[in-house]
């Protein structure tokens, strides 16, 4: 089906001057690209434009990790001097982050991740949609292994709070190697499928000043390459979305 687009209108036009001025972003926009593509990217004069934007659309702020607020500045941290043992920095520190989900360890992971950088640096951000995994699997030959994504159970967290979860269900995404064990045959599989996809995701380049990377959380994993030795000082700002969809 083609779309017609009507020339804007004079008021049209100056809506869009003013928006320009507002930053020339529209998240809502960039989120349903985002679930089209697993993520979205653009340039905002700053991240309270952005948030802003999401609390006039509604999206909650939340929480990934207690206490911590809603807003976290990511900073390359060696893992001697990440602040909590079980944290990615932690466990990987400098080293590229296994591809995953924000929040894999809550009962319902945030909808939308978004990245924010001031400044350009050396160090990508990957992404891997899960649309990408069918794509690949029609290039390799070898199929996504769907069976034991859905039904291939992990333990998540530890004691009494612990539950079980697979890392694919109703078409939504669920992994951190991090935070979840195999606990039984097919969630093995996943995991050793998940982690093979590593080298097929795709490296967000921050290339571009006051830059965003809008990542659909349950439709695309994520984590940060290597970090480059240039980037010590690189800094990116984090914040999780429940999306309510009107
Ligand atoms: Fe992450």
């Amino acid at each position: 089906m083609v779309t017609m687009y009507a020339p804007l209108t004079e008021a049209g036009r100056v809506r869009q001057r003013g928006w320009k001025r507002m930053g020339g972003v529209r998240l809502k926009e960039a989120w349903a690209e985002a679930q089209k593509k697993g993520w979205s990217t653009g340039t905002a004069t700053n991240l309270e434009t952005l948030l802003f934007e999401a609390r006039l659309a509604d999206w909650e702020e939340v929480e990934t990790r207690n206490g911590q607020g809603t807003t976290t500045v990511l900073r390359p941290t060696t893992q001697a001097a990440a602040p909590y043992p079980r944290s990615i920095s932690a466990v990987y520190g400098l080293d590229e982050q296994p591809l995953h989900v924000d929040g894999a360890h809550t009962h319902s992971p945030p909808d939308a991740v978004l990245l924010f950088c001031e400044e350009p640096n050396e160090t990508p951000t990957n992404v891997l949609s899960i649309k990408s995994l069918s794509l690949i699997a029609k290039e390799t030959g070898s199929p996504v292994p769907y069976d034991s994504l859905h039904h291939g159970l992990f333990v998540i967290g530890s004691g009494p709070a612990a539950f079980l979860a697979p890392a694919l269900e109703s078409g939504l995404l669920r992994y951190d190697p991090n935070v979840m064990e195999p606990a039984d045959f097919r969630a093995r599989r996943s995991a050793a499928y998940l982690a093979s996809m590593q080298d097929r995701a795709t490296a967000f380049e921050w290339t571009t000043p006051m830059c965003f990377l809008l990542i659909a959380n349950r439709l695309a994993l994520h984590g940060r390459a290597k970090v480059d030795e240039s980037d010590v000082k690189r800094k990116v700002s984090r914040v999780a979305f429940r999306v309510v969809t009107k």
